[in-house]
């Protein structure tokens, strides 16, 4: 077989990649390790930046969003039981969109089916080969069957666990690691939001936040010790601690009811460089991890995708290598700032095992910075909303 681009990952990153290209009329075919149920079981944030919303616009997807997400012109930060507001659209000019990961992906989904895409589900034992060469190809077996693709490039949109980081020699790999002493157990409950907007909450007990799906979808989260297994938190145990961390007016309105999922996550910074060895390029949680504080995730992925995308398509418009050379830099610049975003929010608003009296007098001067100083709330805000590709 043969194909312009292979694409390894059928999650958000690989799909809009393939897409975009589609649109383009640049032929890819995407390689997925697990069923197209799997990944869409997988619950991740729900907070769009407009720069994913115009590349959704740009890959034909957006009509469900447009009409099921929800803008929010601000978000709410609480510390015991005081809460301030922080306004995107009048700082920024700029809201954000509620609109969860899944259903990103679900549209994806649809849209290359319907376009007639190739996407190999259930793949195994994927190995990229001549990755440093001009003839690049990938091998991998499906239903028993090997297979082998020969291409121009590929794109590694698999993920931190995949393959396509673990292909560039360590020689010329640098990763970039730091590992959060905590968890964050979240669920699902089909019950109504407690708030209009979300509510990122610092309490003596440790983080919370409200979030949400949709008007009947409510998405709340903990921080957790990282021993703590899903099997130790009933629902109860889950609202009633949840009440405890969020300002008592907001916990009195809080409706409670069944999860319908609940997961535990681990928080971790990470970042591999460079983002491109040869014709292979890394897209996403392959290459980069954020703590989920500020939602992040898919947001910076969209952005890889978005100079990879302009790269490949100035390959084949104009011949020229200038966008490709560049990607690994262009898509770096922001993922750091990304980083030091998550990670500033992160240490703002959690409870670290070995913080001193000092480090909590310094959080809430922060959040009281936070609350009375404009040009603050403007730096978080340019921040959250997404800074410029
Ligand atoms: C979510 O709704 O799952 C969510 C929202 C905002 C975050 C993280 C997760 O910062």
């Amino acid at each position: 077989m043969k194909t312009r681009i292979v694409i390894i990952g059928g999650g958000p990153s690989g799909l809009l990649l393939s897409q975009l290209l589609h649109r383009r009329g640049i032929d890819s075919i995407v390689l997925e390790r697990k069923t197209k149920d799997y990944v869409l079981s997988r619950i991740r944030a729900g907070v769009l930046e407009r720069g994913i919303v115009k590349l959704m616009e740009e890959a034909g997807c957006a009509d469900r969003l447009h009409a099921e997400g929800i803008p929010h012109d601000g978000t709410l930060v609480s510390y015991g039981d005081e809460m301030f507001r922080v306004d995107f659209t009048e700082l920024t000019g700029t809201p954000v969109m509620v609109y969860g990961q899944t259903e990103v992906t679900r549209d994806l989904y649809e849209a290359r089916e319907k376009a007639g895409g190739r996407i190999d589900f259930e793949v195994e034992d994927v190995q990229i080969h001549g990755a440093d060469s001009d003839a690049p190809y990938v091998t991998y077996t499906v239903g028993g069957e090997a297979q082998r693709i020969d291409c121009d490039f590929i794109a590694g949109c698999d993920g931190f666990h995949g393959v396509s980081r673990q292909t560039i020699p360590l020689s010329v790999r640098t990763e970039y690691e730091k590992v959060y002493p905590f968890g964050w157990l979240g669920i699902l409950s089909e019950t109504p939001p407690v708030s209009e907007e979300l509510i990122y909450a610092n309490s003596s007990r440790g983080f919370a936040l409200c979030s949400m799906r949709n008007p009947q979808l409510s998405r709340y989260y903990i921080q957790c010790s990282l021993s703590d297994s899903v099997n130790d938190w009933t629902d109860d145990a889950f609202w009633q601690e949840l009440k405890r961390r969020i300002p008592s007016d907001v916990a009195d309105k809080l409706v409670t009811g069944p999860s319908i999922e609940k997961s535990i996550a681990p928080l971790r910074s990470f970042v591999t460089e460079p983002m491109r060895w040869g014709r292979l390029f890394l897209c996403g949680d392959a290459a980069h991890i954020v703590p989920p504080t500020g939602a992040k995730g898919l947001n910076t992925a969209a952005s890889d995708v978005h100079y990879l995308h302009e790269g490949l398509c100035q390959f084949y418009e104009t011949g020229s290598n200038e966008g490709i050379d560049r990607y690994s830099e262009k898509a770096l610049s922001r993922v750091w700032k990304a980083e030091r975003f998550s990670w500033w929010f992160s240490s703002l608003l959690h409870r670290y095992p070995d913080q001193s009296p000092f480090d909590l007098k310094m959080q809430i001067a922060e959040l009281e910075f936070l609350r009375s100083n404009k040009a603050a709330q403007k730096a978080m805000a340019e921040n959250y909303v997404g800074l410029p590709y």
